[in-house]
This record gives structure tokens, sequence and C-alpha cells, in this order.
């Protein structure tokens, strides 16, 4: 697993929390270099290891193990007050980090009037909210793509004038929106915002496009940790109720700079069921008992707003779908073990729309769509301490078993719990 002159691309195929800061440090050591591509401080990405438990938002996965090179990309978008708090916090705890950090001078910068604009867009939708994270990631996208954005290199010039300009321009857009701005407390977090700004310059600001294709043409390797999940993609996901960049695997060229021919394995992750933040569209969604079950024993609330994520069964429609638009070559199952107590499990094979079934992700999975569940015995085994597949039980095996014959695509990786040992990899 790794492949030498090539960047592996790892994601997440349902929507977010699939569990991929895990499994990423989990790989860093086969690797070179590590890279985010997309997303910024909405994602959290949680490692655990030695006891030690760890959130990550913009910084990649890749940072714990090793000493290794970690890349956050062009096509990130970063928030400097957000990433000072993360990075000094890592420092902290005897992480260095000034060294070996890059920072791509193309990544956007989120800035303090992004997330009001956040605020002011979801505020106005009212009940058709999409729940974001509030971290400002949708206005930051949507000033990259009309022109009107920061970047992490703007700072190295005459930056308080390019700063002042795309505040007005904000501000302007938000009195004409009618949101109210706390004059005081917006000064406090511009203070430490543009301390932040002055922190970035500490770490080594690069082409990170010349960076990860001069690391390749010597026949290293690179992983990219994606955020989100495809289910999130602002093409492919269910839309409008999504983030603002693609995170699928082509996101990862965009994102780094590096042609689709550098892409060697796509691994794409799930959960052994399902979870959803935010509003919009879930199938599979339980409100009941076994919903909150799943919730209490996966302890399902976010990562980055504690709020509590909703829970189903596996939907193997949409994993087909994210299987599709990625290319992915490998699977890997997280939390597998919130399901060992449970006498049956559902996987939903079909969706039943409008009285027809479909075995296809349709264009509208908002209204009328039911899912169609296959049933299949549970396990009823603790499997958390296993340290090897010889050790799953019968009903286990066929569990995996069916899901590799429903997604046609090999299961490698299997995650029993939380922590970094927790970890089975198929032979
Ligand atoms: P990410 O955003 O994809 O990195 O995932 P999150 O960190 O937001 O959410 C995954 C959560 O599940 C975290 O709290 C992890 O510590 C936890 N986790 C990861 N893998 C497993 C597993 O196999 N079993 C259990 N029980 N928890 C896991
Ligand atoms: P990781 O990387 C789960 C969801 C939000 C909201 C929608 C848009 O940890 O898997 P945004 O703030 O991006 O404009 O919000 O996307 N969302 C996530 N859900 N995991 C994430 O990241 C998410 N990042 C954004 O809840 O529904
Ligand atoms: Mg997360």
């Amino acid at each position: 697993m790794m492949n030498q002159g090539k960047v592996d691309v790892l994601l997440g195929l349902q929507w977010g929390d699939e569990g991929k800061g895990k499994v990423v440090d989990v790989l860093t050591p086969r690797y070179d270099v590590i890279a985010r591509f997309q997303g910024g401080p909405n994602a959290g990405h949680t490692l655990e290891f030695e006891g030690q438990k760890y959130v990550l938002r913009s910084i990649p996965s890749g940072i714990f193990q090793g000493g290794k090179v970690n890349i956050i990309g062009n096509g990130v978008v970063l928030a400097p007050d957000l990433f000072m708090e993360e990075a000094k916090a890592l420092e902290a705890s005897g992480h260095e980090l000034r060294t070996r950090l890059h920072i791509s001078k193309k990544a956007h910068l989120i800035m303090p009037t992004h997330r009001l604009l956040d605020a002011a867009y979801e505020a106005q939708k009212g009940k058709n909210k999409v729940g974001t994270t509030g971290k400002g990631i949708g206005p930051t996208y949507t000033d990259k793509v009309s022109r009107n954005g920061l970047r992490v290199g703007d700072i190295l010039e005459n930056f308080p004038e390019k700063y002042a300009a795309a505040k007005a321009r904000h501000e302007a857009i938000l009195k004409s929106l009618a949101f109210s701005v706390d004059s005081q407390e917006f000064a406090e977090v511009e203070k430490k915002w543009l301390e932040g700004v002055e922190y970035l310059r500490q770490f080594p600001i690069v082409d990170s496009e010349h960076e990860i294709n001069s690391i390749l043409r010597s026949g290293k390797s690179v992983l990219c940790e994606g955020a989100q999940g495809t289910m999130l993609d602002v093409d492919f996901g269910s839309y409008p109720f999504v983030t603002s960049s693609n995170t699928i695997c082509a996101g990862a060229c965009t994102g780094l700079g590096i042609g689709p021919n550098k892409i060697g394995d796509v691994f794409g992750i799930m959960k052994a069921y399902c979870t959803r933040v935010g509003a919009g569209p879930f199938p599979t969604e339980l409100f009941d008992e076994t919903g909150k079950k799943i919730r209490d024993l996966g302890h399902e609330y976010g990562a980055v707003t504690g709020r509590e994520r909703r829970c189903g069964w596996i939907d193997l429609v949409a994993l087909r779908y994210a299987i599709m638009v990625n290319g992915v070559t490998k699977l890997i199952m997280m939390k597998s073990d919130v399901l060992d107590g449970f006498e049956t499990i559902k996987a939903c094979v079909a969706y039943k729309q409008n009285g027809q079934q479909i075995d296809y992700f349709p264009y509208n999975i908002e209204e009328g769509i039911e899912p169609v569940y296959e049933e299949l015995p549970g396990w009823q085994t603790d499997m958390t301490k296993f340290t090897s597949e010889d050790e799953f039980p019968e009903a286990f095996k066929n569990y995996i078993r069916f899901l590799e014959q429903q997604l046609e695509t090999p299961i490698c990786i299997i995650s029993i719990g939380p922590d970094r040992a927790q970890t089975i990899e198929r032979k």
C-alpha cells in the first residue's frame, strides 16, 4: 500500500466525519509527504494515540508520525486566527511544526467578515439554511471564484491595503443584508486575526504545486487528505446542502496542482453505518431508538460545533455513486465496533422513488425516497481488542463479503475503535 512517484488520495464517501484523520495518521509512516487539498476549519479530524486525543482543523493529520513534511495546499481556505490557535496548541504539546508545515501561497484566506457573511446568508435562508459550521467557508470560496479573494501570498506584499479593500467590500454587503455587527466584538476578533497573519509568516510559505511535483519526480510518495465527504461535494453532493469545495478525488488535482495521471490509489472511507451534521436530505436516517443507540455508542457529536450527528444505516446506493465519481480503488471501513452489539444490521441496497425501485443515485433525493433494506445478522462480539482479521467472527466476515460484493471494491482496512492501534489491515 503506497505508490512511489504518485499521490494516493484518501477521502470521505459519506457526509463527512468518516474517520479520515485517524486513518491518515495510521498511514503516514508509509508516505514521504501528507497534503490537504480542500476545505478549511469546517473540518474536524480526530486522532487518538498513546492516551492522547487531538482534533485537527486545517493542519494535515500526518503531522504526528515520523517528522514528515505536511502541506496545506492551494485548494484549502485558511483562517489565520484559527490556524494560530491550532498550531500553538500542537507546539505546546511538543510537536515541531515551523520547518515541516508548508503553506501554499495560493491558499485563500478566510477573513473575519467572511464568517459574518456566512452567518448573514444563513439567516437570510431562514428555514432553508444549510446548517453550515459558521467558519466562513462559502463566502471565502465565493470570493475566490468571483476573483475577489485574498491569498496567503498576499500577506507578503501591501497586505494592509488589500485587507482594507476586501473588508470594505464585505461591509457593504453586510449592510445591504441589514446584518448587525457588534463593533467591539468584531474589533477583538480582527485583532486576533491580524496576529494570526503575523504568526503565519513564521511558516514556510511555498509554491506547493512545484514542491509536490518535484517530490513526485524524485520517486517519493504523497498522501492527500480530503476533508468533508463526497455527499457534501459542491457538484455531486446533496446540493444545496453541501460545502463549497470539490471534496471528490478531482479536488486533489485542482487543490494541489497535480495531473490526474499522477494519482495512484484512491482510498474511500466509510463508516459501517452513516451520519450527517447540518441540514439536508439523508435517505437512511433513523429517527427511532436504533438511531439514538448508534449516536450514543458512536459518540456521534460534531468535532467542530458539538452538534448532534444525525444517524442511520449504511447507504449502498449513495456509496456506489461516491465510488464512481471518485474512482475509488480501495475501501476503508470505520467504526464497525459501534455495531458490535447489534442483533441485526440493515444496509440500504436500493431506493424506492414514486413506487419504483431504483439502484442508482437520483438527481433529487429531497423527497419521496424510501430506502430498500437488506437485513443481515449482527456479529454480537466485542471486536475492539482484535489484532488480526483471523479473529473476526463469521457474521462479520459475512458483512464484509456482502459490502464488497455490493460495492464491487475491496475493503483493505477495518477500524475497530478510535485509537491508532485499533486498526486492522486485511491481507
Ligand atoms: P473525520 O472528520 O473524517 O476525520 O472524522 P471525525 O474525527 O470528525 O469523526 C470520527 C470520530 O470517530 C472521531 O471521534 C474518532 O475518534 C472516532 N473514530 C474513528 N474511528 C473509529 C472507530 O473505528 N471506532 C470508533 N468507535 N470510533 C472511531
Ligand atoms: P470533516 O472534514 C461533517 C457540513 C456542515 C453543513 C455543510 C456546509 O470533519 O469530515 P460549511 O461550513 O462547509 O459551509 O457547511 O457541510 N460540513 C461537515 N460535516 N464533517 C465535516 O468535515 C464538515 N464540513 C462541513 O455541517 O451541513
Ligand atoms: Mg470531522
